[in-house]
């Protein structure tokens, strides 16, 4: 399947089986801002659950989780350096008046290249971004003829800065005093509850504090489904460290994240790092984990050693100190932080261009194909579908009975309509990794038939035996 007809399928099959919907569909929509429906809200929580137990309860590290206030004090973002530094270059184009950031502008050309003619342009771009060198920015546009995708021209603007945050009031009165943003990253509730968590668990360096929360961009070129959104969720993890092991822990979380991702099953051709060569104000080293979306390989991950710029500011801008007394060294220092930062929103796209199948099942007999999305069980939103044969002879109760038995363990659906083939057809388009049939033969040996959606296989297996089955099949650890 061509991948851009792969991400159009999804974006239907997510529509049609209630994971993604455009939000405020019913008015036209707002641009990259998406509403999760009841099989998506289900995926997106099975894996933050995965995130959440992955990166507290199962560490060998010390690390705990907080929720902080999306709305935070103003000068949490001039300390930050949002205020100032959260811009992207962009450029307008003079006769449709449509504004783009650069590099996508740029990116979105060199996919129009042979592979050899792109990647001297995006190591080209990469320069030019790194030196802040924007006369050459527009330059490389210019002499490419690269154009606006509404106008068809090359009729450009000078490149610019254009700040990324939202702004709002707090309370009544509107003024300059009372505005506030709305975070751009939930890091920042982390650093500036440093000391509270520190002091209140008692905790000792090396720790880390994890959260997972939205956070909200104002992305001038929002495309590609949920990858650009502008109101988003993020999972992060700042781990504070003594000054001089920044380089070691860098490592090992580049090392222990990317284990996480093949923890969900997927071959590591899909995956590849991306060291950054214009690193952020605040970092001095940094790298991407890179998933092979249909739209080609795009960040999933940010892992970056924030060095003890955070809270250096902060304990600046607010007077108050910041420091760590390390009792192994007898010394007071502001720790250094490993931040390892993946968007939930992208974790979805990534699990659905993975799963997303359109299988043809023809045989010389008949035509036959089937849409199945085949989600680690672990993470699928339903993961158990009870089918009786019949509406009657007591297997609905049966069924019934086998639901009540498993749901407070795992997310159970029950359905008797429809001939049985279409049943599991449609469970294989949920992404549903188990159905039990239950029929004539259950009354009188207590067996029933499990279905597995992705051999599609069937075997008989006790009744009383299909709780634990399941359990051992969809365990996180
Ligand atoms: N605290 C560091 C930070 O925010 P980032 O690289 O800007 O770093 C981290 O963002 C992750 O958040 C990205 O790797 C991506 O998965 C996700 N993300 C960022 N912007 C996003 C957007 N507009 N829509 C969806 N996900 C986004």
């Amino acid at each position: 399947m061509a991948n851009e007809n792969k991400l159009q399928n999804i974006i239907g099959h997510c529509k049609e089986y209630g994971f993604i919907f455009q939000s405020s569909e019913i008015y036209d929509g707002l641009s990259a801002v998406y509403d999760y429906g009841q099989n998506g809200t289900e995926l997106k929580r099975n894996i933050r659950d995965y995130w959440w137990k992955s990166m507290t309860q199962m560490q060998e590290n010390n690390i705990v989780g907080i929720d902080a206030a999306i709305f935070m004090h103003p000068t949490v973002w001039k300390a930050s350096g949002h205020v100032d530094n959260f811009s992207d270059p962009m450029i307008d184009n003079k006769d449709s008046q449509k504004r783009y950031r650069v590099d996508h502008l740029i990116e979105a050309f060199v996919e129009t290249l042979d592979k050899e003619k792109g990647d001297a342009m995006l190591a080209q771009m990469d320069q030019l971004l790194a030196a802040n060198d924007y006369v050459g920015l527009k330059q490389l546009i210019e002499d490419n003829k690269m154009k606006c995708t509404v106008s068809g021209t090359c009729n450009w603007t000078d490149v610019r800065q254009f700040n990324l945050m939202f702004s709002t009031q707090l309370g009544s009165v509107s003024d300059e005093a009372s505005e506030i943003y709305l975070r751009p990253e939930t890091a920042q509730g982390i650093f500036v509850n440093f000391l509270n968590v520190q002091k209140s668990g008692r905790m000792k360096i090396p720790f880390g504090i994890a959260q997972t929360g939205k956070a909200f961009r104002n992305e001038i070129v929002a495309r590609g489904f949920i990858f650009r959104m502008r109101e988003f969720e993020q999972m992060e993890m700042q781990f504070f460290v003594r000054p001089g092991t920044q380089k070691e822990w860098y490592e090992y979380w580049k090392e222990t994240r990317m284990k996480w991702h093949m923890s969900l099953g997927i071959s590591p051709e899909k995956y590849r790092f991306h060291d950054h060569v214009k690193l952020a104000f605040y970092a001095d080293m940094a790298c991407d984990i890179e998933y092979d979306f249909p739209m080609g390989f795009k960040e999933v991950e940010g892992i970056h050693s924030r060095t003890d710029y955070d809270l250096k500011q902060h304990q600046q801008f607010s007077g108050k100190k910041l420091t760590y007394f390390d009792t192994d060294i007898n010394q007071h220092y502001v720790p250094y932080v490993i931040e390892t930062s993946i968007g939930l929103d992208r974790t979805v796209m990534l699990l659905l261009s993975e799963a997303y199948y359109e299988e043809d099942l023809s045989t010389a007999e008949k035509q036959d194909s089937r849409v199945v999305l085949k989600f680690p069980p672990m993470l699928a939103p339903i993961k158990l579908a009870v089918l009786p044969l019949t509406k009657k002879d007591g297997l609905p109760e049966l069924a019934k009975d086998l639901i009540n038995e498993c749901k407070p363990h795992f997310r159970c659906f029950y359905e008797e309509k429809d001939a049985i083939g279409k049943r599991y057809r449609r469970m294989d388009a949920l992404g549903t990794p188990f159905c039990i049939t239950i029929d004539h033969q259950t009354k009188e040996d207590g067996t029933v038939t499990i279905r597995y959606r992705d051999s599609m296989e069937q075997e008989r297996i006790n009744l009383a035996d299909v709780k634990n089955i399941i359990l051992d099949k969809i365990k996180m650890f």
